[in-house]
């Protein structure tokens, strides 16, 4: 089939006005961070399953590849198309529309172009919670944060994205629908084709829609902003939250000072609470499920506690639901901040929670040795062991020659440190584009040879999402366009 013979035939499954091509597709084209710039050859937006599903076949014929896009908010380049114009950009965009809401099972199906603001809004509307909360939530969408297993601020409390799921709908390469949208909490009928789809980041097939997990709301909820000295405190104030909190602690993140004045500098109308003395800060939320007045007797006694045991040098409780949204902007703010202090080496790690405080020490220690000048901004979900550690350039250079220069270097110096921890190199954002080339240095053959049978078995002609993840597979014979 020709390029134009493709392009007809997707005009007519769409319709004209929803297969884009030329100039002006920029904002599908380069990944949020504004690291890779690509080239489609179209963005495609279907309307419907059955739709995505002619799509997807049709691509296969034309032996095109295929980009599957949500809200393309993802941080390591994997929803945009190569240079090379030959790619089809599938935008999930508009399949926004929630199917079904049983809140007696306490679930709901959605479509994957819905945001995950719709979505938290929706179960809202229907009482229950759906607990999925990242920076992002405006933006970004269900499919893309079931395709990269996204983390958030809540996973302390309700689990990954993973966790969040109890069933999908998924176009295949070749254009089949798995109807898989089960509500069920237990099915061991064979392999689990659903986990084999979460965090594939679009790798294996499309996800069009998914049954989700709810959850009863919390009766109260309360935020407290935490000034400690060092990190060592901070991992103390998280076991003892556990112990006294148990379930009822949902957030734990840590920022350290230099996070916080990239906030103060760049977004200053949010206001964040710092004390100059204290390197670090805890934003620790607790959700209660009997009263208001139980749920700040508990936290109030546990501030208590992390005083008296010397944890803590202050503490501020947000005294409305309003000042608890402020607190969390901040927390929120920092990915923003730091992109317009300019493009920044991001290290998305995960260690024992155990070990973390030890390996900021020799990361920094590291770092600092052989780079005195580099900013480096620690922040994250230290409630599940993930730090976001990232290495900004020195002042008065340029970060993308700064980057150019000694970003490898400076990865490598982290990675090496992260595998010494036993830890991992992609906690939550996964590998996309930018770590593809890293991973095989930190997976093992074994694993790095299951994932490529895998592939191999689910997409055989390379078509999807190729060069993601993985890097692609010799072309197959008779391939053209897309098959790298
Ligand atoms: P996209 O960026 O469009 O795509 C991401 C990947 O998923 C790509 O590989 C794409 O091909 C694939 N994909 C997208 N939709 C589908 C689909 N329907 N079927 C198959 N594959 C698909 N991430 C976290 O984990 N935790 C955070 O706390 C967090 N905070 C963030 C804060 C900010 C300010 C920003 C900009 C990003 C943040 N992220 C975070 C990263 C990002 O928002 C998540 O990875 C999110 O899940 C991506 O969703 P998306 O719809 O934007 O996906
Ligand atoms: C966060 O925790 O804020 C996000 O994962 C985004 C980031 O890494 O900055
Ligand atoms: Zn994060």
């Amino acid at each position: 089939m020709t390029t134009e013979s493709l392009l007809h035939l997707l005009r007519q499954t769409v319709g004209d006005a929803h297969v884009l091509t030329g100039a002006g597709l920029e904002r599908y084209e380069r990944d949020w961070q504004q690291r890779v710039h690509g080239k489609a050859l179209a963005v495609v937006r279907p309307a419907s399953t059955a739709e995505a599903a002619a799509v997807l076949a049709a691509c296969a014929q034309a032996r095109v590849a295929v980009v599957p896009q949500g809200g393309n908010t993802g941080l390591v380049a994997g929803g945009v198309p190569d240079a090379s114009g030959t790619q089809v950009v599938l935008s999930l965009q508009r399949m926004q529309a929630v199917r079904a809401i049983d809140a007696h099972n306490m679930t709901m199906t959605v479509e994957a172009g819905c945001t995950l603001q719709q979505v938290q809004q929706a179960a809202a509307q229907a009482g229950l919670l759906f607990p999925l909360s990242l920076g992002s939530e405006g933006s970004c969408t269900i499919g893309g944060n079931l395709a990269t297993n996204a983390g958030g601020t809540q996973v302390v409390r309700y689990g990954n994205a993973r966790e969040l799921c109890l069933g999908l709908e998924v176009v295949t390469a070749q254009g089949q629908i798995w109807e898989g949208l089960s509500g069920l909490r237990k099915d061991n009928t064979g392999y689990d084709l659903r986990d084999l789809f979460i965090g594939s980041e679009g790798t294996l097939g499309v996800i069009t829609a998914a049954t989700l997990r709810l959850y009863p709301q919390p009766v109260a909820q309360l935020t407290a902003w935490v000034a400690l000295p060092d990190l060592q405190q901070a991992s103390a104030l998280l076991q003892l939250a556990r112990q006294q909190l148990d379930a009822g602690l949902s957030g734990f993140e840590v920022m350290n000072q230099l996070a916080l004045s990239l906030v103060a500098k760049h977004l200053p109308q949010l206001r964040p609470p710092m004390w100059q003395s204290q390197p670090w800060c805890v934003l620790l939320e607790l959700s209660d499920s009997q009263s208001e007045q139980h749920a700040r007797e508990r936290l109030e006694r546990l501030l208590e506690a992390a005083l008296q045991q010397g944890l803590i040098s202050d503490a501020i409780v947000a005294a409305s639901v309003q000042q608890a949204q402020a607190l969390w902007h901040v927390r929120e703010g920092i990915t923003l901040a730091q992109a317009q202090e300019g493009q920044n080496l991001k290290h998305d790690v995960s260690i024992a929670i155990s070990a973390i405080p030890q390996f900021v020490q020799q990361a920094n220690a590291a770092l600092l040795q052989a780079w005195p000048d580099v900013r480096i901004l620690t922040y994250g979900h230290l409630g599940d062991g993930n730090l976001h550690y990232n290495v900004q350039h020195p002042q008065g250079q340029t970060p993308a020659q700064f980057n150019a220069r000694h970003g490898q270097a400076i990865s490598e110096t982290v990675y090496a440190l992260v595998r010494r921890f036993g830890g991992s190199i992609s906690a939550e954002h996964g590998i996309g584009a930018l770590k593809r080339d890293t991973l095989p240095q930190y997976k093992s053959p074994v694993a790095l040879q299951l994932m490529r049978a895998i592939k191999q078995a689910l997409d055989p002609q390379a078509l999807m999402n190729p060069g993601k993840v993985l890097a692609a597979l010799p072309a197959q014979p008779g391939a053209q366009g897309g098959a790298e």
